[in-house]
C-alpha cells in the first residue's frame, strides 16, 4: 500500500511540462561528511528515479538542468566526475528510452562536449527519436543566453539567404530556432536546495511559468516533495500576460 502522503489526489491538475534545476548535490554530500562527487552520483541516481516517477504520473515533458555553460569554472576534478557521470548515464538512457518509450533530447551547445559524449548523444537521440510517450530533455553545456545567441545567429544566416517570409522576425520564429523547438513551454519550474534564481536556465521558455523553490537538496528530493510542488502549482492563479 502506498504511503498516504504519496498518493496523487484525484483532482490534481498535472503540469504538462516540468522543468527542474537540479541543485544542492555538493551541499547535501558535505552535510553527510562526503565529497561533492558522492552528491553528484546520488543526484544522478535520483534523476533516474524521478524521471520514472514523473513519467508514471503522466507528465509528458520533463526538462532538467544538468550542466551549465558556467559549470566549466568548477575544479577540473569535479568537471571530470560530472562528464564521466554523463558518459555512463547517456549509455544507460538508451535502455530506459526503449523501456519507457521515451524520446530524449539534449539541449545546449553539445559541440563543446568531448567527441565521445557527442557520439553518445547522437546515438541516443536517434534511437529514442521514434518514441513519443514522453520527452525528456537534458540541458548539458547549456545557457539560456547562449541558446538565444545561437538561435539568433542561425536566424540571421537564414535572413541573409532571403529565407524569412516578409523579412520579419516573430516570436514563433525565434522559438523555432531554439534548442527546445516544438516543445510547449514549461508550466512549472522547480529549483531545489534553497537558491531562488534562474541561473541562465530556459530564459525564453520560462516567460509565463510558475516557479517553485524548495530548500530540499536534489539528492533528497523525492515523490513527496514533487507532489508538494504540484500541489503548490495547483494553488496558483495562472496568467499569461492578461489581467
Ligand atoms: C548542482 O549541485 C548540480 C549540478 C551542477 C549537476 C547536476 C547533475 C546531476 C544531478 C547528476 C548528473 C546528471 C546527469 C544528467 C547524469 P551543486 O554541485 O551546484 O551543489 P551545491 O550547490 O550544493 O554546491
Amino acid at each position: 500500500m502506498k504511503k498516504a502522503k504519496e498518493q496523487i489526489p484525484e483532482d490534481l491538475v498535472l503540469p504538462q511540462h516540468i522543468a527542474i534545476i537540479l541543485d544542492g548535490n555538493g551541499r547535501w554530500a558535505r552535510s553527510k561528511g562526503m565529497p561533492r562527487s558522492y552528491g553528484h552520483i546520488v543526484g544522478c541516481d535520483n534523476l533516474e528515479k524521478m524521471c520514472n516517477v514523473i513519467g508514471d504520473m503522466g507528465v509528458p515533458y520533463l526538462t532538467v538542468y544538468a550542466f551549465s555553460t558556467e559549470n566549466w569554472k568548477r575544479s577540473q576534478d569535479e568537471v571530470k566526475v560530472l562528464m564521466d557521470l554523463f558518459r555512463r548515464y547517456l549509455k544507460k538512457l538508451v535502455k530506459t528510452a526503449h523501456r519507457r518509450q521515451m524520446r530524449i533530447r539534449i539541449i545546449g551547445d553539445t559541440a563543446g562536449l568531448d567527441p565521445d559524449i557527442q557520439e553518445s548523444i547522437r546515438y541516443l537521440e536517434e534511437v529514442s527519436g521514434v518514441y513519443d510517450k514522453m520527452l525528456f530533455q537534458i540541458a548539458l553545456n547549456y545557457g539560456g543566453r547562449d541558446e538565444i545567441e545561437r538561435a539568433v545567429t542561425r536566424l540571421a544566416d537564414d535572413a541573409r539567404k532571403g529565407l524569412l517570409p516578409d523579412g520579419r522576425v516573430t516570436g514563433n520564429m525565434i522559438e523555432s530556432y531554439l534548442d527546445t523547438a516544438g516543445v510547449p513551454d514549461p508550466d512549472l519550474l522547480i529549483r531545489t536546495s534553497g537558491e531562488q534564481r534562474l541561473s541562465n536556465f530556459l530564459l525564453w521558455q520560462l516567460a509565463y511559468t510558475e516557479f517553485y523553490f524548495t530548500p530540499v537538496p536534489w539528492p533528497a528530493f523525492g515523490k513527496k516533495e514533487l507532489l508538494d510542488a504540484i500541489a503548490a502549482f495547483n494553488g496558483r492563479d495562472r496568467r499569461y500576460g492578461g489581467v
